[in-house]
C-alpha cells in the first residue's frame, strides 16, 4: 500500500496529556526510518510543540508561517536523518489551535502535498478532544491511540474514541499502552479498553502492543535524544522495535 497507494497517514492521539505520544511518534519515526522507510513526523500540537524539543532541534521555521504567512511547507521541513523528516510547530501561539475552517483547508491541502514524497505520515496531536485534534483525526482513517494503565488516561482514551466513532464515524484504532509494568499488564489493558471499545462502540482496535516504564525513556526525553538511539538495549527501545515491526504489518494490511 505505501509504494503503490501513496502515503499511509496516522495520527498519534491521546485522551490525557503526558502519556507519551510525542516520544513514541519520535521514536517510531526513528525506527520505521531505520527500517528503510520514509517518515514524515508532522509536529500537530500546534499551539504548544514538543517534537522539536524532544529531538533538540533548532528550529528555524513552522507550520505557523505557513498557514499565516503562506510559506512553502517544503521549506519548512527539517531532514532529521536519512528518510526521517520533521514538520515543526510553533509554541506559545493561541490561535494555531483555533484555525478557521478555511485555514484548516489550507494547511491539510499544503501537507497532502509534502506527504506524497513519504510512506509513512505520523502525527503527534495535542492531547484531548480540542478542536485541533478532531479536524486531524478527521483527516486521516488511522489514529493510533496512546494511554497508559492510570484509568484516568483509559477513560478519557474512550471518550477520545467515542468522539471519532461516534461524530467522525471513524473505525481504525490503533492502541499503544505505554508505561506499563510488564508485557502482561499490557495486554490486560488492552483486553480491558477492547472489550469496552467493542460493546458500548462496536468497534475492533487493533493492539500495536506496550512500551514498558522505563529510565532510559525520561534520560532521552532529558537529554533531547531519542532512547532508540541513545540506549538502543534498553527495554523501551527492545519494546518500540518490536511495535514498529507491528505498526508496519497492521497499518500496511488496511
Ligand atoms: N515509557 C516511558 N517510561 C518512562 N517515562 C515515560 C515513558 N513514556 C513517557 N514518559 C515520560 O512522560 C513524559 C511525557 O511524555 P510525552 O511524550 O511528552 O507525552 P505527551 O506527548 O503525550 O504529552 C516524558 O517526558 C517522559 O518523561
Ligand atoms: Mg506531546
Amino acid at each position: 500500500m505505501t509504494a503503490r497507494g501513496g502515503p499511509c497517514i496516522v495520527t498519534i492521539s491521546s485522551g490525557k496529556g503526558g502519556v507519551g505520544k510525542t516520544t513514541v511518534a519520535v521514536n517510531l519515526s526513528l525506527c520505521l526510518s531505520l527500517a528503510g522507510k520514509r517518515v514524515l513526523l508532522i509536529d500537530g500540537d500546534l499551539g504548544l510543540a514538543n517534537v522539536d524539543v524532544v529531538l533538540g532541534l533548532n528550529v528555524r521555521h513552522t507550520i505557523r508561517e505557513t498557514v499565516q504567512e503562506g510559506r512553502d511547507l517544503k521549506d519548512t521541513l527539517m531532514r532529521i536523518a536519512p528518510g526521517f523528516s520533521v514538520l515543526p510547530a510553533s509554541s506559545g501561539v493561541p490561535e494555531m489551535t483555533r484555525l478557521s475552517s478555511q485555514d484548516q483547508e489550507l494547511l491539510l491541502s499544503s501537507l497532502e502535498g509534502v506527504a506524497e514524497d513519504f510512506d509513512y505520515v505520523l502525527v503527534d496531536t495535542a492531547a484531548g478532544i480540542g478542536e485541533s485534534v478532531l479536524w486531524f483525526n478527521n483527516w486521516v482513517n488511522k489514529h493510533c491511540i496512546i494511554f497508559s494503565p492510570d484509568p484516568t488516561s483509559m477513560t478519557d482514551a474512550y471518550a477520545l474514541i467515542k468522539v471519532l466513532t461516534t461524530r467522525y464515524d471513524k473505525k481504525n484504532f490503533y492502541l499503544i499502552v505505554n508505561q506499563v509494568e510488564s508485557v502482561k499488564e499490557g495486554k490486560e489493558i488492552f483486553l480491558n479498553m477492547e472489550s469496552v471499545l467493542t460493546r458500548f462502540l462496536g468497534i475492533t482496535p487493533k493492539f500495536l502492543g506496550s512500551i514498558p516504564r522505563d529510565n532510559a525513556v525520561i534520560r532521552g526525553v532529558r537529554s533531547q535524544q531519542p532512547f532508540l538511539q541513545k540506549e538502543p538495549d534498553s527495554r523501551a527501545a527492545r519494546a518500540l522495535k518490536q511495535l514498529s515491526r507491528g505498526f508496519v504489518e497492521e497499518l500496511t494490511a488496511v
